[in-house]
């Protein structure tokens, strides 16, 4: 990153320059470190839409063209070229794997498929009907229990590991999902099979049962590679920023995912993919054909889920990939759902809409990721789990940046405080 020209900030008749910051992509930021200390004022930013967290080297996002990559590569291109797991070991490492770096690397996850078997007691001990992202979040957390080593909370011990830890969460939290998934049915836990690669795994995990084993077709497996992988970062989004938060006060790869995982469930974030279909279904159970719920939402009595984006003022480029592979996965699998004509006939009526055009509301990843997961069959609880399970290679990346890049800062935002000047404390009698 360069220093240009800086900028000049006026305040009580004083000036002071303040330095543009350059990324590679030639985005510029006005660098304010020093402004608390020159003019004793600090910047007020509700919901940071114009403030720089960090500097990373993982993604890049242009909002306003639609534009996403990760390391530098295209996502239209790893969608076409690639599969989860490499894109994994690219967002994670900085570059794609050599034929040795993938097979050690794919050794690595089968190795850490297994979680350890006192985990399982843990799940006994919450609700049938527990949610399955409390679940993760609760498990994933654990796992610092189990694997302490992986988790001294001391950042360069947990480096030394840094290979086994992220192939631990990356691998384990398939197995955790499929397990939660499992017991919540009453059905017996099937454990990861050697020789089956990561996707395949995973659906054999929930799928197979102790007598028949799930055959995954090629065109399930394939629809399961891309939805994580259009999953696997998104820059510094709400649950990627937490991890990030969690991670610089030191703490360890565990921790600041589950605290990702958490932020991750709300619908206004990794919720929405959960929320489109709720929308869907309410829609064609209601009898509408989406014009009544398009109607609604101008109103503002609704939410059109799976539409818009802070940062994408124009098409979210994962949401045309997985809305073509959503025509061909249920083309393939001979599938007629009526939910993807409802998505269909809203998406074309909100493209024509001055009320989306004006506001820029486009389909984002999640307005068609629901319609594919049904279809493989994922329940519609699970959906947020599995956008967790694909953004962890992401988290890991972050969580690594923090770790290494730089001197650690811990991050610790200010605030303009609105609550009562001092007053003396009152005696309950005088309450
Ligand atoms: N339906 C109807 N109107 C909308 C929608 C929507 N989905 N999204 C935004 N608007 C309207 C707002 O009402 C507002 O209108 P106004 O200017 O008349 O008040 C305007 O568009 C701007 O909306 P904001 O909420 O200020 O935009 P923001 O950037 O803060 O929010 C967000 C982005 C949270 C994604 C929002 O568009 C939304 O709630 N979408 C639905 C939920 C969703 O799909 N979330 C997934 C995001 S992608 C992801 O996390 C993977």
């Amino acid at each position: 990153m360069s220093e240009t020209p800086s900028a000049l900030f006026r305040y009580n008749n004083q000036e002071f320059s303040l330095p543009i910051r350059q990324g590679s992509e030639a985005e510029q930021a006005i660098d304010i470190s020093q402004l608390r200390e020159k003019t004793g004022l600090i910047t007020f930013d509700d919901g940071f839409g114009n403030t720089g967290s960090c500097q990373s080297a993982i993604t890049y996002i242009e909002g306003e063209k639609g534009i996403l990559r990760y390391r530098g590569y295209p996502i239209e291109q790893l969608a076409e070229h690639s599969n989860f797991v490499e894109t994994a070991y690219l967002v994670i490492y900085g570059e794609l794997p050599t034929q040795e770096q993938r097979s050690q690397f794919s050794a690595l996850l089968t190795e850490n498929a297994a979680i350890h078997e006192r985990m399982v007691y843990l799940f006994e001990s919450y609700p049938r009907d527990a949610h399955p992202m409390a679940l993760l979040g609760a498990m994933v957390n654990a796992l610092a229990c189990y694997y302490p080593h992986l988790a001294t909370n001391n950042h360069d011990r947990d480096i030394i590991n840094f290979d086994d830890a992220a192939a631990t969460l990356i691998s384990k939290v398939r197995t955790i999902t499929a397990m939660a998934y499992r017991m919540s049915r009453g059905l017996p836990v099937i454990y990861p099979k050697r020789g089956l690669k990561y996707c395949e795994n995973f659906l054999h995990m929930m799928f197979s049962e102790p007598y028949d084993m799930y055959e995954c077709p090629d065109v399930v497996a394939r629809a399961l590679n891309l939805i994580l992988l259009l999953h696997a970062d998104h820059e510094q989004n709400c649950s990627t920023a937490t991890v990030r938060m969690v991670a610089s006060s030191g703490a360890n790869l565990f921790a600041s995912a589950a605290a990702g995982i958490c932020a991750l469930w709300g619908p206004l974030h990794g919720g929405a993919n959960q929320a489109v279909i709720e929308m869907l279904q309410a829609i064609h159970a209601e009898g509408d054909d989406g014009s009544r719920f398009i109607a609604a939402a101008k109103d503002g009595k609704r939410r059109l889920m799976g539409f818009g984006h802070r940062v994408y003022k124009n098409y979210d480029p994962r949401a045309k990939i997985i809305g073509k592979a959503c025509d061909d996965l249920l083309r393939e699998m001979g599938i007629n759902d009526p939910l993807l004509d409802i998505a269909r006939l809203l998406e074309q009526t909100a493209l024509r809409d001055s009320y989306f055009v004006e506001r820029k509301l486009y389909p984002n990843v999640d307005f068609y990721s629901g319609i594919i997961m049904r279809a493989i069959g994922i329940p519609l609880n699970m959906f947020t789990v599995m956008f967790a399970i694909g953004r962890m290679p992401g988290w890991v990346a972050n969580w690594r940046e923090v770790a290494t890049v730089g001197k650690p800062k811990i991050y610790r935002p200010r605030q303009i405080y609105v609550g009562s000047q001092v007053r003396d404390y009152v005696p309950m009698e005088k309450r």
